[in-house]
Order: C-alpha cells, then sequence, then structure tokens
C-alpha cells in the first residue's frame, strides 16, 4: 500500500491562537499544512493573506501547501513564495495563461498545482497535464469551510487517473472539500493520494488524532 498524504486545512483553526494549531500539527502526522487564500471575488469569502502567511511559515516544521482561491494569480506569486509558500495551486478558472502562470511557480522554485472547481472538466487539463505537479479537485464549491462532499468527484478523480497514467504517472491528486473518514477510503481506492481536511480534522475532540485516523485510512 502507498503512503498517501494528509493536509489539514487551516481554515478551520483558531485564528486568535494559530500558533496553537501550528504546533498541534508539527506533532501529528499530518503531511503538509493546507492554507485557503480567499479574496472575496473568486469566491464569496475572504480569509487571510501574506502576514497570516508568514506568521504560520515562523512556526510550521511541514511544507505549506497554499491553495490560492483568487483572480489573477500570477500578480502576488512571488509574495506567497516569499511568505512560505511551497507548494501553489491557483484555479483552473482563474487563469488566462495557465501554461505562462505555471511556468512561474516552477521557475519560484515551487511545486506547481492547478484547481479545478466542481463543474470544470478534467479533459480541459489535456495539453497542461505534463507540466503539473498537482492537480486539485474540488469537491465542494470553493469559498467555505465544512460543506457537503458532492460525490461527482469520484468520476472526476477517475477521469484524472486516466488523463495522468501515461503522461504523468507521480501526479499528486489532491481532494479538497469535504473529506472525512466516511470517504477517505473510496477516495483514495479511486485514485486520489492528497486529502486535505479542514473540519473533519479541527471540529474532533481530538485533531491530533483526527490527523492520525486519517492517515492510517489512507
Ligand atoms: C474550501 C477550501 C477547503 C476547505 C476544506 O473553499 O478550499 O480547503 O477549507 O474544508 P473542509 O474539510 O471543512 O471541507
Ligand atoms: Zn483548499
Amino acid at each position: 500500500r502507498m503512503n498517501h498524504l494528509i493536509s489539514p486545512s487551516i481554515l478551520t483553526a483558531n485564528f486568535a491562537n494559530l500558533q496553537k494549531d501550528i504546533d498541534m500539527l508539527n506533532q501529528s502526522q499530518a503531511d503538509w499544512i493546507h492554507v485557503d487564500v480567499m479574496d472575496g471575488v473568486f469566491v464569496p469569502n475572504i480569509s487571510f493573506g501574506f502576514a497570516v502567511i508568514k506568521a504560520i511559515k515562523q512556526f510550521a516544521q511541514k511544507p505549506l501547501d497554499v491553495h490560492l482561491m483568487i483572480v489573477d494569480p500570477d500578480r502576488y506569486l512571488e509574495e506567497f513564495k516569499n511568505a512560505g509558500a511551497d507548494g501553489i495551486t491557483v484555479h483552473y478558472e482563474a487563469c488566462t495563461h495557465l501554461n505562462r502562470t505555471i511556468n512561474k511557480i516552477k521557475e519560484l522554485g515551487c511545486r506547481a498545482g492547478v484547481a479545478l472547481n466542481p463543474h470544470t472538466p478534467v479533459a480541459l487539463l489535456d495539453d497542461i497535464i505534463a507540466d503539473l505537479d498537482l492537480v486539485l479537485i474540488m469537491s465542494v464549491n470553493p469559498g467555505f469551510g465544512a460543506q457537503k462532499f458532492l460525490s461527482n468527484t469520484y468520476k472526476k478523480i477517475a477521469d484524472l487517473k486516466k488523463l495522468c497514467a501515461l503522461r504523468n504517472p507521480e501526479l499528486y491528486i489532491e481532494i479538497d472539500g469535504g473529506v472525512d473518514a466516511g470517504n477517505a477510503a473510496q477516495l483514495i481506492n479511486t485514485g486520489a493520494n492528497v486529502l486535505v481536511a479542514g473540519n473533519a480534522v479541527f471540529s474532533a475532540n481530538d485533531p491530533s488524532a483526527a490527523v492520525a485516523t486519517l492517515k492510517s485510512i489512507v
């Protein structure tokens, strides 16, 4: 069995004491720390920006998996890198020149990812799949934590598995939204290899144990 990754989302962490939650993740079996950036334009919510990511980076002992839910991300890629991003994922729907954006992320030395909204078909990645390090399939409409998982995600994972099989077999296939201990196994069996979990971790009585449970499933 392969060792798949868990990337807890700090969107549901306690923002009045982020250091405590970062310490918890440092001690936990989390592989990455998922950082959700929302601009109030691409999605109907605003989360946080560079200052908060820099503060997280000061304490984080795991790579920062930065998910940009913002329009025109090209304007800020360098600043996200400087704030501490190890991986940067942009939305397909927010990039007019996706090839250029991906090249720029790689030039900055970051893992380059593309996220797809629930309605965006995997097939649209046909001409860029070989250049990507990661594809993030949104399994909820982006903008908020603790939403209900959309089950068309399984078909999209299978489509993506097929698309990357020959041209990018090492691709990270990350699932984001409504992931929990109830669907983790099926997501992995369908082909996912990185699971994001916000609510399932931070609303648990013992968040560290919740990470361990997810990790034991994947
Ligand atoms: C949604 C974000 C997700 C979200 C996941 O817009 O991209 O990363 O925080 O949270 P849960 O696991 O609560 O759905
Ligand atoms: Zn996310």
